[in-house]
């Protein structure tokens, strides 16, 4: 496994593969890797020659500094892991590598489209500009035929596409499933902030979604989110941003379920932890 830290020295070790036609698959991470991360691994390793993991905490896209600050930084076991997971290329730039002027912000703004501003959109104001930007660069230095993102961040990977449609990019996007602890948490870099009891009451969440998801076609709408709401509102040390049942292109709310793509979608504060989740519904 090869690491680099600079897009020339990547480049370099890309081309040949790139020249002799290898499919080139990128998995972008922000590092304090878990298994969630390394199933993008195993399925980029199943449909690609040669798989590029990155590891950039990218200060564009958080909104709030503590948050970047606190952000869990654990690089020797990150690169244990993907060694093990037999990833190819890991490419973990310093933040001038990827933004030579920072701290002065680059011009970035695309026009993303209304699902921009929803959900996570309205909780966390930019975030998607900053997410859009890093990937637009990741993509511009590797050159992936095919690049693997989480179900886990559902609005995410609609923002990206969305991205690789407004510049015409000529890589694929594929969204790979939410993986789990046993007890229902979806797995997230942000979990090991949780104590003991926030961890518990953390199971809300995905029982709330299982709940819509397995009520789905036998209850009205209205009633279904009202308890699914009551759920987590109910729980000690839990405040809900928002549990909504959308569409899965627009996420706006749906009014019957008759739409296409329905999906079940919550953040919540678990403690001082924001966690977010959801759930396919069809
Ligand atoms: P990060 O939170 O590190 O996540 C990297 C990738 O892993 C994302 O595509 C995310 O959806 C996926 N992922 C996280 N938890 C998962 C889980 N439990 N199951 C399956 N996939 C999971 O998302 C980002 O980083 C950044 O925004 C990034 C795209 C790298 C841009 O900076």
């Amino acid at each position: 496994m090869e690491i680099t830290n600079t897009i020339s020295a990547l480049q370099m070790l890309l081309m040949p593969l790139q020249m002799a036609k290898s499919k080139v698959a990128l998995v972008p991470t922000m590092g304090a890797l878990h298994k969630g991360h390394l199933s993008l691994i195993k399925i980029a390793q199943q449909h690609a020659d040669v798989v590029v993991c990155s590891i950039f905490v990218n200060p564009t896209q958080f909104t709030d500094p503590k948050d970047l600050e606190k952000y869990p930084r654990p690089l020797e076991h990150d690169i244990k892991m993907l060694q093990e997971a037999g990833c190819n290329f890991v490419f973990m730039p310093t933040v001038k590598e990827m933004y030579p002027s920072f701290p002065t912000p680059e011009n970035w703004y695309i026009d993303l489209g209304a699902a921009e501003f929803l959900l996570e959109g309205e909780f966390r104001k930019g975030h998607y500009q900053g997410v859009t930007q890093i990937v637009k660069k990741l993509f511009d230095a590797v050159g992936p035929d095919v690049a693997f993102f989480g179900q886990k961040d559902f609005q995410q990977v609609l923002m990206i596409k969305r991205m690789v449609k407004h510049f015409n990019m000529p890589v694929e996007i594929v969204s790979c499933p939410i993986i789990r602890e046993d007890d229902g948490l979806a797995m997230s870099s942000r979990n090991i902030h949780l104590s003991k009891t926030d961890r518990e009451h953390s199971l809300i969440l995905s029982r709330a979604l299982k709940y819509v998801a397995d009520n789905f076609n036998k209850s009205d709408l209205t009633d279904l989110l009202l308890k699914a709401k009551a759920m987590i509102n109910e729980m000690p040390g839990v405040e809900l941003d928002y549990l909504t049942i959308a569409e899965g292109e627009t996420l706006l709310p749906i009014a019957n379920k008759q739409v296409k793509n329905p999906i079940a979608l919550v953040a919540a504060k678990v403690g001082e932890t924001r966690l977010i989740d959801n759930m396919l519904l069809n």
